[in-house]
């Protein structure tokens, strides 16, 4: 493992220059985003918040390394090469179909060769953190598109990644699932302040869950606003709905996304 020296711990943990990436189809250029330039810190929660198709999800994608950017640089600062520098989750559940609960989330780790006993306590913890208690024997055809969204979360942090990357995770959720798994997602995270990154439509979702949003311009996409969430936590979703800062917050983000999605 690699130590942090003090000029490690002043860089930010994802140094975003000039990043641009286009495509190219028959003949035609569409250009995903342009020109985002953003630097994210250690442990720090962003979401983005975007109208579609303005390049969200490619941008995530290049930031995992599945797709090549047309110009500019994304610089990760990996402090420890023994583990995934990061992990994804999407929003349809990406889970292995033939494989128990137990088994889908403990993938990442034999992969990695940690003793079974290790995998058994880790992959018991995060049963036991995402409300998956009894279901360790089950397939994922015998469970609720809540529940397999948390088997795809368990294992996202079971895997133990530097960097989080959440592709609009609960949008195919009910709404009172969706609550129920942005407060359990936020106890996991105060538990160990990954880096991570989540995309969302739901302004509230943003506010509740994040240190940082970023706010994308209208395709082709490009950063309008950063917005800083200073709620304290731990938070709780029916406290802060009830301030006037999250109203505020959410009038503010709104008026300028509209904007973007009626341009
Ligand atoms: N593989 C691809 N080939 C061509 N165009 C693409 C590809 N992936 C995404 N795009 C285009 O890039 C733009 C951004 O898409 P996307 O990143 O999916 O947006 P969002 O996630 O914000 O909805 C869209 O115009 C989309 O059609
Ligand atoms: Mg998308």
């Amino acid at each position: 493992m690699s130590e942090l020296n003090n000029n490690d711990a002043k860089r930010p943990k994802i140094k975003i220059d000039h990043l641009t990436k286009e495509f190219y189809s028959k003949k035609k250029k569409i250009i995903a985003f342009q020109d985002i330039n953003l630097e994210i810190g250690k442990g720090e929660f962003w979401c983005f918040v975007g109208p579609s198709g303005c390049g969200k999800t490619t941008l995530l994608r290049v930031l995992a390394g599945l797709e090549t950017a047309t110009s500019g640089t994304v610089e990760v600062l990996q402090e420890d090469s023994t583990k995934p520098l990061n992990s994804m989750v999407f929003q349809e559940h990406a889970i292995f179909p033939w494989m128990s609960v137990y088994d889908n989330i403990a993938y990442g780790l034999k992969n990695r060769r940690i003793p079974k006993n290790a995998v058994k306590e880790i992959v018991e913890d995060y049963i036991e953190k995402t409300g998956l208690n009894g279901f360790a024997k089950t397939f994922p055809y015998q469970l609720s598109g809540g529940m397999k969204q948390r088997v795809s979360i368990a294992r996202a942090f079971a895997n133990d990644p530097e960097i989080l990357l959440m592709d609009e995770p609960f949008a195919s959720l009910d709404e009172q699932n969706r609550l129920i798994l942005q407060q359990e997602l936020l106890q996991i995270w105060e538990s160990n302040r990954k880096t991570v990154i989540f995309i969302t439509h739901s302004i509230d979702e943003a506010i509740f869950l994040s240190d940082h949003i970023m706010l994308m311009s209208g395709h082709p996409g490009s950063i309008k606003n950063v917005f800083d969430i200073s709620f304290d936590r731990p938070r709780d979703m029916t406290s802060i709905r009830s301030t006037p800062n999250f109203n505020e917050c959410f009038s503010t983000i709104w008026g300028q996304l509209r904007e973007e999605v009626k341009r």
